[in-house]
């Protein structure tokens, strides 16, 4: 298995680094809560599952280090490291549900002495860990039988094993599929600019020997004009109330590229990316990163120099568009309002 992040034995943060894949299998170490912030805010480690538990892991780092003997400072300081996590990546909601997690494990411990509180925060990091990998085989076991044998799947970004602790999302839904024979075939985006597509989609699945052919941006509508597409499925970074849901930008002209066509497009997602604070989409924040990363391919300018560019890093779906979204509770479909609140309140995963 992919080994995205692990708390190794000597207590120390591993994160498979993401930003030297494919050419390099190499690891980032991480002591302490602002070298996670660090390789969070770098993409080192990426993907909204994946930035959640790195998130708490460095908070459950951060913890050990603080010099207090009274609850209150201890918690004081816990909060200050936890806004530091948080704000790396303002999109991805499963980062502050994993450092509010984690502070209500240490206000429910309070009267425990600090050094006990610390050892309750590494461990619910490490349940974390587990509970995301069960939530992805989860999610692969009820969006199994929404791919048809044979299918054709368009994906976007990297919602794989490498974008959770292991196993993925959207495409933990083809890794089931594929176990079963099925004969999944997968397009991938090439996602730029990041080229989470080209660099981590392909490198996993490759791996693996799950048939990946990659795509540019630009291709996917000509495609299913052409018949060579059976539905998209995707992961997702937040989702509102309302099934509205932002994930990699790109991903909203493909929904609305698989409505033209009458194709499904489907979304991939554990419940803790639904933000139920949030009624609609509108209110999603969305990350804007460097230009650069758009003027530059793999460290070559490749506009003119003075160009200005945008980087918006995700869009908004309209949940009208989502056919359905696949969690570890099982398959919510329109309206969401009601089938996302029924599975939210639904009890253990299944
Ligand atoms: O910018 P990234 O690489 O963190 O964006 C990741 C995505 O958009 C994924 O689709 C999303 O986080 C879901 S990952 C299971």
């Amino acid at each position: 298995m992919i080994r995205t992040i692990e708390w190794t034995e000597a207590g120390v943060v591993r994160l498979l680094d993401q930003t030297r894949l494919p050419e390099e299998e190499t690891y980032v170490e991480c002591r302490d809560a602002a070298a996670v912030a660090s390789a969070i805010r770098r993409m080192q480690v990426r993907g909204a599952p994946a930035i959640g538990v790195a998130a708490a892991m460095g908070l459950a780092l951060g913890a050990r280090q603080i010099r207090a003997e009274a609850f209150d400072p201890y918690f004081a300081e816990l909060s200050r490291i936890a806004g530091d996590l948080a704000a790396t990546r303002p999109t991805a909601v499963n980062l502050t549900w994993a450092l509010t997690r984690m502070k209500q494990v240490a206000l429910k411990h309070r009267d425990l002495p600090i050094a006990g509180i610390t050892t309750r925060l590494e461990e619910e990091a490490r349940t974390m860990w587990a509970e995301d990998l069960k939530a992805n085989q989860a999610i692969g076991r009820h969006g199994e039988p929404l791919l048809p044998a044979g299918a054709r799947v368009l994906t976007h970004c990297n919602a794989g094993a490498l974008a959770t602790v292991g196993y993925g999302t959207a495409l933990g839904v083809v890794r089931a599929a594929h176990a079963l024979g099925k004969g999944i075939r997968v397009l991938a985006d090439e996602t730029r600019p990041f080229l989470q597509g080209a660099r981590l989609t392909a490198w996993e699945l490759h791996r693996e020997g799950i048939p990946v052919t990659l795509v540019t941006d630009g291709m996917p509508a000509a495609l299913m004009a052409r018949g060579a597409v059976d539905l998209v499925l995707v992961g997702a970074d937040r989702i509102a109330r309302n099934g509205d849901v932002a994930n990699k930008i790109g991903t909203y002209g493909l929904a609305l590229a698989c409505r033209a066509h009458g194709l499904p497009f489907y979304v991939a997602a554990p419940l803790s990316t639904l933000d139920p604070t949030l009624p609609t989409g509108a209110a999603i924040p969305i990350e804007e990163r460097s230009p650069e990363e758009v003027t530059t391919l793999a460290g070559r300018r490749i506009a003119p120099a003075g160009v200005p560019a945008l980087h918006p890093a995700f869009d908004v779906t309209p949940a009208e568009y989502v056919t359905a979204i696949i969690t570890e509770r099982g398959v919510a479909r329109p309206p969401y309002s009601a089938s996302l609140a029924a599975l939210l309140g639904a009890g253990p995963d299944r």
